[in-house]
């Protein structure tokens, strides 16, 4: 059994910088034709030239893979000359809520509409699209579901915005999806895999403790159903998110799983568990393309039904799944 995916494209990657940028990005760039750049640096991507510096420092560490970073800026109140003006390096804006995760601090600390009016509507205006990491500070298991409010009212306040709700992990987000017109979402690997149970029921696993948190049975029943059926406001985005062993195997254990360089393969696996692999092309691809309407380097990766042992590390990096084996290959 063999699949070939046309120019996969991952929604959602996190690429860091300096070494670890130079040991990870190979992964995405050998797998994917393209990714969206996350721009939660030390210190974010906030102007034109860290942006383009950071682009050239991506090309470098991909190293003449066809590979086509598609660059963010971080979230914060810009003018509409300055997004006029930046409007064709860009693809999307990321906001987070201040501190919400991994390197967030300087995010979004109100919600008010009207601090955020002038950017959102020279956004719409420009068809600049919005990612948003849609996380109250409530309780762990209730960030996502009590951010919904907030979706809503962006939404239905800019109503030709393109809004992708990020890493969606809840039942709540997904019944939201098809309600507005302008709503869209990202889903990760390891949120249609596992469930809170899987991170901390027994022994704690660092590696699979991630922004937001998997949730529960339900909640990835309602994602997985979505995926499989490459709802065309769905798309794949890893949010693979290195962070050094040590920091992992912390006594205060950074939040990120590590996917780049097996997605692919257990997506296939997952998709042809449950008899969907006819649809793993929208979900890692075609949709992607319509909803940003990107035209990517063409690029053909084929998979085969042949086990692969995901290794211990990927320099130094430990992924999600380490030392298992996963039922399909890249050919
Ligand atoms: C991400 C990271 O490490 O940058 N961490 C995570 O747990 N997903 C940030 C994010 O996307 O929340
Ligand atoms: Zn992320």
């Amino acid at each position: 059994m063999e699949i070939t995916l046309k120019s996969p494209l991952d929604m959602h990657l996190h690429l860091r910088d300096g070494d670890m940028l130079a040991n990870i990005a190979p992964y995405s760039a050998k797998n994917f034709s393209g990714a969206i750049i996350m721009p939660n640096l030390v210190p974010p991507i906030t102007t034109k030239e860290s942006l383009l510096a950071y682009k050239d420092q991506i090309i470098k560490a991909t190293n003449g893979e066809s590979f086509t970073p598609y660059m963010t800026l971080f979230f914060k109140n810009y003018s509409y000359e300055f997004l006029k003006q930046i409007k064709d390096e860009i693809t999307s804006i990321k906001l987070y809520p201040d501190g919400a995760t991994t390197n967030s601090d300087g995010g979004v600390s109100s919600f008010d509409i009207e601090e955020l009016r002038e950017t959102l509507e020279a956004m719409s205006e420009l068809n600049i699209p919005l990612n948003i990491h849609g996380e109250t500070n409530d309780f762990v298991m209730d960030r996502e579901k009590n951010f919904i409010p907030i979706y809503r009212q962006l939404a239905t306040t800019f109503p030709k915005l393109k809004i992708i709700m990020e890493h969606i992990t809840t039942k709540d987000a997904v019944d939201v999806l098809d309600e507005y017109d302008n709503l869209y979402a990202t889903i990760t690997l390891h949120h249609l895999l596992i469930t809170l149970d899987d991170v901390a029921g027994g022994m704690l696993k660092p590696h699979l403790f991630c922004k937001p948190i998997a949730k529960r049975d339900e909640d990835r029943d309602a994602l997985l159903k979505l995926a499989l059926t490459a709802h065309p406001k769905v798309m794949f985005g890893s949010d693979s998110a290195p962070h050094p062993k040590s920091a992992k195997e912390a006594c205060g254990c950074a939040a990120g799983i590590f996917t780049a360089p097996t997605a692919l393969q257990e997506l296939a696996s997952l998709f042809d568990r449950h008899n969907a692999l006819d649809n793993l092309q929208s979900f890692i691809s075609d949709n992607g393309v319509n909803i940003y309407q990107i035209k990517p380097i063409y690029k053909e990766v084929t998979l085969v039904k042949k086990d692969f042992i995901i290794a211990d590390e990927y320099n130094g990096v430990v992924p999600f799944n380490n030392s298992t084996t996963c039922s399909w290959s890249i050919k």
